[in-house]
């Protein structure tokens, strides 16, 4: 095997730059295939530096035209122009001085999709992590903050929009059909959040006032004809704006803000200063070719990217290893601002669902990796779910152990002290450390130490002392490169719950310190006991999920369900009815696969329909209640040696167990939240969609015949109510010629909305079972597939992948076959989406052994590969290790 570069990057190796980079200006003369950079950049050395130390520049895949210090030509003996470095030497030992480099690239030709490319005739940029050297030869590293001036030059027909970071200067026309526009950014910012777009497209505006009465144009740009499609997202970032302004104090702080559209792209979006570029897929929305959970999705991300502006732009990594530095806690933010928009409860629970099902996996196999990493090969293969969702969640604890007002004063002193600044997770938790007066020296092992830790529990209630003992005890599992761990500091939030559901008055604790609700664990073993428990109590032990943890506590079903009817933190019920329901499914699994008939608790069916049928209960947290743990979750559950088939074969039993038990209830529900009245996108009736929709799912369960799906289908006036149909005609009957005729149906009316499409590639390449793979295979070649577009190729490989446990685990490995024929195919053209799709295969050793073994053979195929990019190859090693 052949890879691109191999070398492993170490955090205790950091040191700062040679040379200070003051300013740069920027020419661009845009072309598909020859376009022309002339970068000047002006620099000084840095103190102390040695006479002789040479300049070393970062590039990548560039052609250079032009070498100039001072505007003379550099003599051949004086650089070096390699493959991934641009070394010039004998510079001036302490005056500043210029250094001029012209570059040719082909944006035609870029199909990695970093650094400057095509997308349906619009120039675009993506510079992060490490994009801005296939642009020009540059210290391309997020600690090297300068102020950028840029000029655009480009033909006026095809291209009339000239856009870059920051305020506009001005521009005009050039005589020669061509014209230019200049920007500047007075914001000192690293290259990474360089973009520039250009190109021929429509535009929604608005303004925004800030408290401080700037007035901030609004442009939000997207293909012709598009544009009512984005008034969603317009409205998603004015509310964005005033909420970072009231919750964190946060203004904006340019003239005009940006955000373009574009329809490839790798990742959600990027926070490029005044220039967001986005997927359109989270720019676009309508009622009729948006569901609920892309409406959501476009408002979170829109605020994600926004917020990045303090969290990241103006407060920046002072390298690569701080990547949570800026995404753990602007993710934070974003699912603050979700939660105050919308209903805070089922906001938490999509969240720890997501963390569960993406993040729990990744921690717990061979990709695992600490919040703050300490080595990388590829920087591309660490935008994870452990960086971002896990940082999250890690910030989300330092507001639970400090409390909501000690939590602000830490974010106000970061701002204040940090501004303009490139800095390291060490810097951001010194800020809390110091208002609050807490060592976090024990906390911090939140970010060095990979792995999900596990808690066990138990309790003893005294009824004479009348006191409950808690014994706890915490194991942070071995992970790669970390074989023996320290015990952290776990902030469990509790209630003691009694008979009647109300909470049992404490008059005092020993054992552990308790501030508010939150009890903290930070011992291997502790012993807490509460005094004053006049009757024996229920214990609601991680409540709002405060940890990330995964918890062992045995807890009969009674008390499960007594969680379920009374805790006042409805988080915790909606996780007792998710841990009734696991051990139900765990043993339907099992029954399954010993061809024995599955049983299904009554106590778990009882607690799901009392929570469907209650009435001053959200119609969301009843949908939520009553979507049983997937099938990933059951296999994270049982741990290893897991059957796809056997856990999919007894989920469906279990679920038909409930459907026909609860079939009055959902009928009642299918007509209750019918949602009148033209669409709105808001989250109450979202709610009420959600909760019809899974009523029906039930009552085709308990039915067993597509009737009720058909015309749900066709009454359908919402993408929401449409795809779930959809899904449910396609999953349940695939083989019928209801869901045939649905599907065709549905392909012929949005044949030319992209987006929707991709929702018909996702249904079909999920329906379960080994027929899957022909399915996706013969969808590949359906002319509406593009094999170089990244959310097609995402929406049928990698949901095929990602979300089809039965198919994709198919028994004779075919599956994996199919996708180390697609990873290495993929490769050639984009080596960031290989990768991505490629995690999929994160957690195969806990398959059951014929089906492990064809994995780890997959794999193996793939480093056989002639020539793997540093990305794939990063990841496949590590996932054979
Ligand atoms: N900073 C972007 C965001 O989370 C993600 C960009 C990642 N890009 C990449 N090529 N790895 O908002
Ligand atoms: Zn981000």
């Amino acid at each position: 095997m052949r890879t691109d570069t191999g070398e492993i990057i170490h955090l205790e190796d950091y040191r700062p730059t040679d040379f200070v980079l003051e300013r740069v200006d920027l020419t661009f003369e845009l072309d598909p295939t020859e376009t022309k950079v002339e970068a000047r950049l002006i620099f000084h050395r840095r103190e102390g530096v040695s006479a002789d130390a040479p300049l070393v520049l970062d590039g990548d895949e560039l052609t250079m035209t032009g070498l100039l210090l001072d505007q003379e030509e550099i003599a051949a003996a004086n650089y070096d122009a390699a493959e991934h470095t641009l070394t010039i030497r004998h510079l001036p030992a302490a005056a500043p001085f210029e250094i001029t480099i012209t570059t040719q690239i082909n944006p035609e030709a870029n199909t990695t999709l970093m650094g400057l490319y095509r997308t349906s005739n619009v120039y675009c940029t993506q510079c992060e992590a490490e994009g801005f050297r296939r642009i020009t030869y540059f210290p391309d590293r997020p600690d090297v903050l300068a102020v950028y001036t840029v000029n655009i030059i480009a033909d006026k027909a095809s291209t009339p929009l000239l856009l870059s970071n920051g305020n506009y200067l001005g521009g005009a026309g050039m005589g020669d059909g061509r014209h230019f526009a200049a920007w500047f950014d007075p914001h000192p910012k690293p290259s990474y959040l360089f973009a520039l777009v250009a190109g021929d497209l429509g535009v929604v505006e608005d303004t925004f006032t800030t408290l401080s009465g700037r007035e901030v144009a609004l442009k939000i740009y997207v293909e012709h004809g598009k544009e009512p499609r984005a008034t969603y997202a317009m409205d998603a970032l004015k509310r964005s704006m005033s909420w970072d302004e009231e919750r964190f104090g946060r203004e904006y702080d340019l003239d005009i803000f940006m955000i373009v559209a574009v329809s490839d792209f790798n990742m959600g979006a990027m926070e490029n200063k005044g220039l967001n570029v986005f997927n359109d897929k989270y720019v676009l929305a309508d009622p009729e070719t948006a569901t609920d959970a892309d409406y959501a999705n476009i408002e979170a991300i829109i605020a994600h990217e926004y917020f990045h502006n303090w969290t990241g732009n103006r407060i920046t990594c002072r390298d690569w290893f701080q990547l949570c530095l800026k995404e753990g806690l602007t993710v934070y933010r974003d699912h603050e601002f979700s939660a105050d928009q919308r209903s805070r409860t089922v906001k938490r629970i999509a969240e720890v669902r997501h963390l569960k099902a993406e993040q729990f996996p990744e921690d717990a196999g061979p990709l695992a990796h600490p919040v703050r990493p300490t080595k990388f090969r590829e920087i591309n293969n660490f935008y994870t779910t452990t960086v971002y969702e896990k940082g999250s969640e890690v910030t989300r604890m330092i507001a639970t152990v400090l409390g909501a007002d000690l939590f602000k004063k830490g974010m106000d002193l970061y701002f204040e002290r940090h501004d303009g600044q490139a800095v390291t997770i060490e810097d951001f938790v010194a800020c809390f450390a110091e208002v609050s007066k807490r060592d976090l020296t024990q906390f911090s092992l939140w970010y060095h130490q990979a792995g999900t830790p596990l808690v066990s529990a138990s309790t003893a209630y005294d009824a004479a002392r009348q006191t409950l003992t808690l014994s706890l005890e915490q194991m942070v599992p071995p992970t790669p490169g970390q074989s023996s761990k320290e015990p952290m500091h776990i902030p469990l939030r509790i209630g003691l719950l009694l008979e009647d559901g109300t909470e049992a008055q404490v008059t005092s604790v020993s054992g552990a310190e308790m501030t508010g609700d939150v009890l903290h664990l930070v011992e291997r073993k502790q012993t807490v006991v509460f005094a004053g428990i006049t009757s024996r109590p229920v214990l609601s032990l991680n409540r709002g999920f405060s940890a990330p943890i995964n918890l062992h506590f045995e807890q009969t079903p009674a008390d499960r369900a007594h969680i379920a009817r009374y805790e006042s933190d409805l988080f915790a019920r909606w996780q007792a009815l998710n841990d009734l329901a696991l051990p139900n499914l765990v043993a339907a699994a099992a029954s399954a696969k010993a061809g024995k008939p599955v049983h299904c608790d009554a106590s778990l069916i009882d607690a799901l329909l009392a929570a469907a049928a209650d009435g001053d209960l959200e119609p969301a947290f009843r949908a939520q209640a009553l979507s049983l743990p997937s099938e990933a979750d059951i296999a994270r559950e049982i741990g290893g040696n897991n059957d796809p088939d056997a856990i999919h074969a007894g989920r469906q039993q279990i679920m038909s167990a409930i459907a026909k038990a609860g079939q009055t209830i959902f009928e009642k529900l299918t007509d209750e939240m019918v949602v009148s009245g033209p669409f709105s996108p808001d989250a109450a009736s979202a709610g009420r969609r959600a909760l019809r929709n899974t009523a029906l799912s039930y009552l085709v369960y308990a039915e067993n015949q597509p009737a009720r799906a058909v015309d749900a289908f066709n009454a359908a006036n919402n993408m929401t109510d449409l795809s779930q149909a959809l899904t449910i005609l396609a999953h349940r009957f695939p083989e019928s010629a209801e869901a045939a005729q649905a599907l065709a149906t549905f392909k012929a009316r949005f044949a030319d909305n992209a987006l929707v499409i991709d929702k018909w590639f996702t249904i079909q390449a999920t329906i379960p079972g080994a027929a899957a793979l022909n399915r996706v295979t013969a969808l590949m070649a359906d002319p509406l597939f593009n094999g170089s577009n990244p959310n097609r190729v995402r929406a049928l490989v990698g949901t095929f992948a990602f979300s089809n446990p039965t198919g994709f685990n198919r028994a004779d490995g075919e599956g994996y076959r199919f996708l180390a024929r697609q990873i290495l195919d993929i490769d050639t053209r984009n080596p960031q989406l290989a990768a991505r799709i490629l995690t999929s295969m994160r957690s195969w050793r806990s398959l059951e052994d014929v089906r492990a073994g064809h994995a780890r053979n997959a794999l193996r195929d793939i480093t056989a590969g002639k020539k793997l990019s540093a990305d794939v190859s990063d990841i496949v090693e590590r996932m054979l290790k």
